[in-house]
């Protein structure tokens, strides 16, 4: 091609390509239909409901351009208003969080400037924010200085991290595989035996441990199946214990379990992606011994009520954490070797990765930490007054929970099961709050998680008037 051509060719490419580069009216334009519908979304959240089940229309790429307004109001019926409404104070499912409005404006602030957040020397600050997220959570939760951590997608991915580095600290491959013996209970979030999986450990044996009527681990019985299965010739490596579990709101006996660890020498996880940050809370006698686990994952998008996609993972031996997660490359040269540590690369599956950090980050320093305690104490009271209520209309309970998540069902005289199914069909029929269900102890029960930092005591007070109105079509 002659030089003359490529100029030509340049220069038309150039007006296309140009448009993706839009200038400052249309950028104050665009963010001005955002601003407006983003507080138009917020202000309604008290009167939509909390569940709606709607078809989803057609959302195919079409290839041809559409204004923003009608793309908005394309978002707002296919998503906002479809399928639970997770901003809003009537999600008590699952485990809901809600989204912190700063947390959003931090993420539109990292998306416009894009800074590469995966290694120290691209983005110093960005690296550093990211190291001053881990180094307030390794205070909050006791962890010494030196160990190590990452802001990761949610509790999935930080499990997945935790157990690699576990699995690599005990070198557990091969023929070991087989003979290795993992120690979880019964109500250990589905991510960890997933976890496992995914991480070559799927043959490992795995032994739940019995629990107490409050769900909880009991350690001795954890002691006991340790010392037989050593005993039998196998390599005990791993004890995973809850804190807060996602059906129950439990924190499993975090002291003992660790002084049952450390003394067979096993690699200690705790999983607080739920419950973690009630340790800020009175109830935070119960997490004692969270501070001796070698692992620890706690996800701000739960408990700490940040938009969903940030978790985190905690370390205390950092030669585990790299050696499951350093890799370098001819291509990485312009790094330093003592930047190794403060690079969120090197210690997560993750290179080029979402500048999580600032999303947490922005929301702690403007608010400050006070209104998120305060939302967790108001969600202990809320789980408490929402069974008080359910008790005076004869529903029957599950245990007193550690935190905010609760369950009950309706006695009913004959197929118990049947009828609770049908009750929780027309709750999600209602929709005005979203409840979800479960099966404990082989029973169907429905779930109470009182998470949401929108969440107030009316929410609770329309959930009761709701399920009064779908026990009436049930009896
Ligand atoms: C206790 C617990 N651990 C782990 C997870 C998985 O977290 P994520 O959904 O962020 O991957 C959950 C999710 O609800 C959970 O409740």
């Amino acid at each position: 091609m002659t030089m003359e051509t490529i100029l030509d060719k340049l220069k038309n490419l150039g007006i296309t390509s140009g448009e993706l580069d839009i200038n400052e009216g249309e950028r104050t334009e665009m963010m001005n239909q955002v601003a407006g519908y983003a507080n138009a979304f917020i202000s309604e959240l008290r009167q939509v409901k909390g569940f709606r089940e709607n078809k989803v229309g057609d959302l195919t790429i079409k290839n041809k351009k559409s204004p923003l307004a009608q793309l908005l109001l394309q978002y707002q019926t296919e998503v906002a208003e479809n399928g639970i409404n997770a901003a809003s104070p009537k999600h008590l499912g699952y485990i809901p969080g809600g989204g912190v409005f700063t947390s959003a404006l931090a993420d539109f602030i990292v998306a416009v400037t894009n800074p590469f957040s995966g290694a120290y020397y691209a983005s110093p600050g960005a690296a550093t924010i990211e190291n001053e997220v881990i180094n307030w959570l390794k205070s909050v939760f006791s962890f010494p200085k030196s160990a190590v951590g990452c802001l990761s997608s949610g509790g999935s991915v930080s499990t997945l991290i935790a157990l690699t580095a576990a699995r690599d600290k005990y070198k557990i491959k091969n023929d070991k595989i087989l003979s290795s013996v993992v120690y979880m209970s019964e109500q250990v979030h589905h991510s960890t035996q997933k976890a496992l999986r995914i991480i070559g450990l799927e043959d490992v044996v795995i032994r739940y441990v019995p629990m107490d009527e409050q769900h909880r681990i009991i350690p001795n019985a954890l002691d006991a199946l340790i010392e037989k299965d050593k005993a039998d010739g196998l390599s005990p490596f791993l004890v995973i214990a809850t804190a807060g579990t996602t059906d129950t709101g439990a924190i499993d006996p975090l002291h003992a379990i660790a002084d049952i660890a450390h003394a067979h020498k096993l690699w200690f996880h705790v999983d607080g992606a739920y419950g973690g940050f009630f340790i800020l809370t009175s109830r935070k006698d119960l997490f004692k011994g969270i501070e001796r686990a070698d692992s620890l994952i706690v996800d701000p998008h739960k408990s700490l009520f940040l938009p969903y996609g940030v978790g985190a993972v905690l370390i205390k031996d950092s030669n585990a954490a790299l050696q499951s997660h350093y890799y370098t490359a001819n291509y990485m040269q312009d790094g330093h070797n003592e930047e190794l540590l403060k690079s969120p690369a090197n210690l997560s599956p993750e290179l080029t990765k979402h500048f999580r950090g600032l999303r947490v980050w922005l929301p702690l320093q403007v608010h400050g930490l006070d209104p998120f305690t305060a939302c967790l104490e108001e969600k202990l009271l809320l789980v408490e007054y929402f069974r008080i209520k359910l008790k005076e209309r004869g529903f029957c309970l599950g245990p007193s929970p550690d935190l905010s998540v609760s369950y009950f069902w309706y006695p009913f005289s004959t197929h118990d099961d049947e009828k609770n199914r049908k009750l929780m069909d027309e709750i999600h029929k209602d929709g005005s709050v979203f409840l979800s269900s479960s099966i404990i102890e082989g029973r169907f029960v429905i779930r109470i998680a009182i998470l949401a930092f929108r969440t107030k005591k009316e929410t609770i007070d329309e959930a009761l008037e709701m399920i009064d109105r779908c026990l009436k079509r049930v009896q």
